[in-house]
């Protein structure tokens, strides 16, 4: 059979020409969501007395066939019928003959390709959101192994004022949390429906959209012809989401890696999720979160591929935008993999309580808690600020932390120290101190951990 548009035309393609233009080789990735499409659309067009109920059943019954051949891997694509719609009512005719040709009625590969998208999206972000959670419960499950767990927190990656690890833990449980509510935003648009639009302006038989929509559990339809076959918001909100969620997997990932060195020996990676090297036989290197830091460059580069195709793009259809499939496939792919992996990844992470208080018994992090003693005394916070900063140097300069002072030594900064100090400096005092709401107190992380757990029980 020779080309599905090929009436207009007295040449063969050029043999580079069809290579160059097919999608088939990226988009049989579509293959399921083009049937399930067809399947409402023909469906419609009985309804709405467009074709006949012998016609529909048979086209019905030839789409299913090839749904079936898709699902067991026996159909062979063709580079000459270009792309996934092409080869399917390729396949479909040949298998039940011209009365195949019927499927295409008031229908493009304009919205055609479109709703596939839509299609393919929406079930990959309820994927995600599940992922996502998974992820989120094997943080909150080490939050809770960790209640006891205190470490320096730090700004500017010096030491700030010591934290719960679980408190740690729970700041990136909110961060995906919110990565599932953008992807739960982002389903509205995506659960809109482009079929009959037709090439862009509409079509002439009398379809019923809504039906459509309904059989395909859209919850809408795009309101203009035009837009909807020019659209691809929707994908790049997806590339969005996945960008800001491959940065927070990216940051997390730094931290183990730092965590996991010799240097500060926090956490110990499973062997499970590590490599050794060729060379150096004491080495265990951290390549899983190494990978997902580089892969995030990707997962960037598919949305900045993305917006400048789409940038200038002439309404409505454009051949450019094929171009929307590669790296929405490979974004899909790249966070997959990262999302798998991380949630056992982090579920079986060795947490050393030991290097972390030894961390936190040799710095200054407890600084801020004296200064907020002389403040208790009536001291402004400026000039306690300069006292203790002055008590800090004298610290450095003897060798000592602020836990070696004698009274008598911290009493030459401020007659106002007394020995309560000494508990004040205590690190469980230090970190129980912020009890505010979202603070690292253990009674405020304790809540935090609840409040998570009830928000994944309904996720
Ligand atoms: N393979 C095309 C794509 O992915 C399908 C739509 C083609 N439409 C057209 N008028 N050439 O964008």
């Amino acid at each position: 059979m020779s080309k599905l548009w090929g009436g207009r035309f007295t040449k063969k393609t050029d043999q580079l020409v069809e290579e160059y233009t097919a999608s088939i080789a990226f988009d049989q990735a579509l293959a399921e969501e083009d049937v399930q499409g067809s399947l409402a659309h023909v469906t419609m067009l009985g309804k709405q007395g467009i074709l006949s109920a012998d016609d529909v059943d048979t086209i019905k019954d030839g789409l299913h066939r090839v749904l079936q051949r898709i699902r067991r891997n026996d159909l062979e694509f063709s580079v000459s019928d270009e792309d996934i719609h092409m080869n399917i009512e390729k396949t479909l005719i040949e298998d039940i003959g011209s009365v195949g040709g019927k499927l295409h009625t008031g229908r493009s590969r304009n919205d055609q390709v479109a709703t596939d998208m839509h299609l393919y999206l929406r079930r990959r972000v309820v994927e995600f959101v599940q992922l996502l959670a998974k992820l989120q419960e094997a943080l909150v499950g080490q939050a809770k192994a960790n209640l006891d767990t205190i470490l320096p927190g730090y700004t500017h990656l010096q030491r700030a004022q010591p934290i719960l690890f679980a408190h740690h833990l729970m700041a990136y449980v909110s961060m995906f949390g919110r990565d599932i509510e953008r992807l739960q935003d982002s389903y509205k648009r995506i659960n809109t429906l482009p079929l009959g639009a037709g090439a862009l302006a509409g079509t002439t038989f009398p379809i019923d959209r809504h039906f459509v929509a309904k059989q395909l559990n859209f919850d809408r339809v795009y309101e203009n012809s035009l837009d909807a076959v020019s659209d691809r918001d929707f994908i790049l909100e997806f590339l969005s989401d996945a960008s800001i969620i491959m940065m927070h997997l990216s940051r997390l990932s730094e931290e183990l890696i730092l965590w996991s060195s010799t240097e500060f020996r926090f956490i110990e990676l499973d062997d499970a999720f590590c490599t050794g090297s060729s060379i150096m036989p004491q080495k265990k290197n951290p390549d899983v979160p190494e990978l997902v830091r580089g892969k995030t460059g990707r997962v960037y580069g598919n949305l900045m591929g993305l917006l400048t195709v789409l940038k200038s793009l002439p309404l409505a259809y454009n051949k450019d935008m094929q171009e929307d499939k590669e790296g929405m496939f490979d974004t899909v792919k790249t966070m997959q993999g990262a999302l798998q992996l991380f949630a056992p990844m982090i579920a079986t992470m060795k947490v050393s309580k030991e290097r972390m208080r030894q961390a936190v018994n040799q710095d200054f992090s407890n600084a801020t808690d004296i200064a907020d003693f002389l403040v208790g005394k009536g001291l402004p916070f400026r000039q306690a600020h300069e006292i203790i900063g002055k008590t800090v140097l004298y610290c450095i300069q003897e060798g000592k932390y602020l836990l070696d002072l004698k009274l008598e030594e911290f009493k030459q900064f401020s007659q106002l120290f007394d020995e309560r100090i000494y508990e004040v400096l205590q690190p469980e005092q230090v970190v129980n101190a912020r009890n505010v709401y979202g603070g690292t107190a253990t009674v405020q992380v304790s809540d935090a951990i609840g409040r998570a757990e009830s928000e994944l029980a309904l996720v």
